[in-house]
């Protein structure tokens, strides 16, 4: 098994069987991360740095559980409280890393193309771990893992991403890898959040997230990135809440199932009230899960290894 890339820089990248190669990885990992050993001896001789120059909870852990699930040697690096607030660059900083023998990269960066730029300056394999508003393919890959396991082949399902698709590396992904799998894709938020011309990418667009509920299979709900926002685009968190956040009432008057997802973090109360993120249909915890089995799959294709 091998992938037809040296780097996870982005779902656009990835071919058709890329994806379905990580896929196969990731269910072999997931048996045996299910195992009373949850550890394979593939990455022994390997060195990987986790550097992550934006905040992290979910993929930080999840790389760092997936890298010593392979017995690979394990290093993080976080901008805060290194020397990148004494004006240090990133590639000094990478490559001092690198100086000391590391095989692969995972960077989560908050410009848009870093890990691009990183690419073209080492020789290491890198994984993007979330590029400013471009990429996250661990991500989009994890969530479409997830979707397969509770409906099947993707072809043809009708997947609804709902929230702040402007600001959104994770949309942008989902939409890569949703759309090569073959899945009908509508995003739905305010208008000021859907970036325009979208629907050149194959996507419906949706304003009423009562009617995107309606059409779909899957809803993805995204946060509001406010962090990424330079000027307001929406009046208030309530005002929001109150016309796009899903709500029980919402998910009890529709006539078919929905699947909720959510890449996590969470803002109860405004794009997802707690009694559906925390409902039967919500799948938030199994797309956390699954996600340290596609990074284990991922690190190990591009380590070259063939000894899982
Ligand atoms: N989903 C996601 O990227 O979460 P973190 O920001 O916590 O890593």
């Amino acid at each position: 098994m091998a992938l037809s890339v040296k780097h996870l820089l982005g779902i656009r990248e990835l071919s058709l069987d890329d994806i379905h190669t990580i896929f196969q990885a990731a269910d072999r990992f997931k048996e045996v991360l299910q195992q009373p050993i949850k550890k394979v001896p593939a990455l022994r001789d390997t060195t990987i740095a986790n550097i992550f120059f934006e905040n992290s909870t979910r993929t930080r852990i999840s790389f760092e559980l997936a890298q010593k699930r392979l017995s690979a040697d394990v290093v993080n690096f976080s901008a805060s409280g290194s020397s990148v607030s004494k004006g240090e660059t990133l590639i000094d900083t990478v490559h001092n890393i690198l100086a000391m023998k590391v095989d692969m990269v995972v960077m989560r960066h908050s410009s848009s193309g870093a890990p691009w730029f990183l690419a073209r300056h080492t020789d290491a394999a890198i994984i993007n771990a979330g590029d400013g508003t471009n990429e996250h393919p661990t991500q989009a890959l994890l969530d479409a893992f997830s979707m397969r396991e509770k409906l099947g082949d993707l072809k043809g399902r009708r997947v609804a991403i709902i929230g702040d698709i402007m600001h959104s590396r994770v949309a942008l992904s989902n939409i890569y890898c949703l759309g090569k799998l073959g899945a009908e894709l509508m995003v739905c938020g305010p208008p000021t959040l859907i970036p325009k011309g979208i629907e050149e990418m194959g996507v419906r667009v949706e304003y009423d997230v009562r009617k995107a509920l309606q059409w779909c299979e899957v809803a993805n709900v995204l946060r509001i990135q406010l962090e990424r926002q330079n000027k307001p685009l929406f009046s208030t968190l309530r005002e929001y809440a109150l016309y796009y956040g899903i709500n029980r009432d919402m998910m009890q008057s529709l006539e078919q199932e929905v699947i909720i997802m959510h890449p996590g973090p969470i803002n109860r109360g405004v794009e997802l009230a707690s009694d559906v993120a925390d409902s039967s249909s919500s799948i938030i915890l199994d797309q956390v899960q699954n996600g340290v089995a596609i990074r284990m799959a991922v690190v190990y294709l591009l380590s070259g290894t063939t000894q899982a």
